[in-house]
């Protein structure tokens, strides 16, 4: 089973929340499954590139322009989402960690959706139908919030966004762990619900690799 993980928090793991749970998620994976392969994207060691109009030719044109083939200079581009397509065509499970900042994703994964999550990387198009490249059987959410946010709060930019962009490229089994309620000046029982949500992220670790 490989795994891939791409996570975006810039802070080391001893004050990162989420980090701190793909901690438990992986040491309980590899440990039930000690066949598991995984590969560590560190999106704050490997920024992505925002998404440039070479690149965007690169991906785009060719779905609206028949036989339009990328020029070198598109396609150095998009270099970025060719490498980063390669891993997640290759991967059988997404672990994504991630804080949740100003109600969504960080800035740079958001950037790596755009480049990566797109035709003839991800996906092909046909007749408008949208076909995986990837063959993943399940998405992983390990995500951390200073506030506490119920099932479907409107504030939570974040997990619909994460479910859809899964979704619109086919993956249907999305796991969430949740760490909210982090904030210690708002909640004084941050350190026991981190302690349920790194039991979370135990649990789906177990799971994933029974299935
Ligand atoms: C730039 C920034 C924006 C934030 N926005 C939110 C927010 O919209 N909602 C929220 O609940 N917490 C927000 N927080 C708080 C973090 O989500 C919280 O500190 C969380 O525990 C960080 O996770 P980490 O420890 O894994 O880095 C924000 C923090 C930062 C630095």
């Amino acid at each position: 089973m490989k795994i891939l993980h791409i996570c975006c928090d810039p802070k080391p793991t001893e004050e990162s929340v989420c980090k701190q749970m793909a901690t438990e998620f992986f040491s309980a994976a590899v440990a039930t499954n000690p066949e598991a392969e995984v590969i560590n994207v560190d999106l704050y060691k490997d920024p992505p590139p925002y998404l440039s109009y070479e690149a965007y030719r690169a991906i785009w044109y060719p779905v609206y322009i028949a036989g339009y083939h990328p020029t070198d200079e598109e396609k150095a581009a998009a270099a970025y989402a060719a490498d980063q397509a390669a891993r997640l065509n290759d991967t059988d499970v997404l672990v994504l960690t991630t804080p949740m900042w100003n109600f969504s994703v960080p800035a740079v994964l958001k950037a790596w959706f755009d480049m990566v999550i797109s035709p003839g990387y991800a996906y092909e198009m046909e007749n408008g139908e949208i076909r995986p490249s990837h063959h993943i059987r399940s998405a992983v959410l390990l995500v951390s919030s200073g506030e506490a946010y119920k099932e479907d709060d409107p504030r939570d930019a974040l997990t619909p966004l994460v479910r859809a962009v899964c979704s619109h490229i086919g993956i249907a089994d999305i796991s969430v762990a949740w760490a909210d309620g982090q904030d210690p000046l708002l909640f004084k029982d941050c350190e026991p619900r981190k302690q349920v949500a790194l039991e979370a992220a135990r649990e789906i670790a177990e799971e994933l690799s029974e299935s």
